[in-house]
């Protein structure tokens, strides 16, 4: 798929104010700090899109940007970010958890996983309640261009054992660097597969 327009839409903590849903939408999230914001700036090709930063906890919104207006990407908060109070972790966990159960045009999620860590319990946990819900999730390990490509897969073999304590199957995995555009086209051939459905 080539990308001929990516436009934010609106920010959101309400599910009420959210664009209809009559397109089809995936949502990018895990760890603050991850890389989904640069993850989304890397696929669109669009510097600056979504914001990012060197310290964890910039996203804050639901964000929707509209591609080739036919889908949306989100960009959410990330999870487990330590300094936040608890109420705001909460309140988080609250309106992202309402976004995920009720967002009928939601395709996908894409779950990132920093590459160069052990399976966290903290991903591992988000993904048990993705299946328990019934949400599809794919796999996105973020910053390869950080190691080698024999450590990344490594690190994506260890999760995927991980994993299998508590799924029959594991979802499809891919590589990626925000840096170097590692596994753009992957992700967009996947968007564009189930798109086509
Ligand atoms: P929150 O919005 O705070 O949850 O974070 P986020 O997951 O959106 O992360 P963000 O995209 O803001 O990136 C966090 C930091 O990681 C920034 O300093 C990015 O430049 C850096 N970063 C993200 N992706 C990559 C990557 O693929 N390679 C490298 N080298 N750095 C990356
Ligand atoms: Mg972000």
């Amino acid at each position: 798929m080539i990308i001929k327009s990516a436009v934010f839409t609106v920010s959101n903590t309400k599910i009420s104010k959210l664009p209809a849903p009559d397109m089809p939408e995936y949502a990018f999230i895990g760890r603050s700090n991850v890389g989904k914001s640069s993850l989304i700036n890397m696929i669109t090709g669009v510097k600056g899109l979504a914001k990012t930063s060197q310290k964890p906890g910039k996203t804050q919104l639901i964000n929707h940007f509209l591609i080739n207006e036919s889908w949306y990407i989100v960009d959410l908060p990330g999870y487990g970010y330590a300094k936040s109070s608890k109420s705001n972790r909460l309140e988080w966990a609250k309106f992202i958890r309402h976004y995920l159960d009720k967002r009928e045009n939601l395709q996908c999620v894409f779950v990132l996983i920093d590459s160069r860590l052990e399976p966290q319990k903290i991903d591992i946990e988000f993904c048990c309640s993705l299946g328990e819900r019934g949400i599809p999730f794919i796999l996105v390990f973020t910053k390869a261009d950080k190691q080698n490509r024999s450590k990344s897969a490594q690190a994506m073999e260890q999760f995927k054992k991980a994993l299998l304590a508590y799924f029959e199957e594991v979802p499809q995995m891919i590589l990626t660097s925000a840096e170097n555009g590692t596994g753009k086209d992957e992700v967009l051939t996947l968007v564009d597969d189930i798109n086509q459905r």
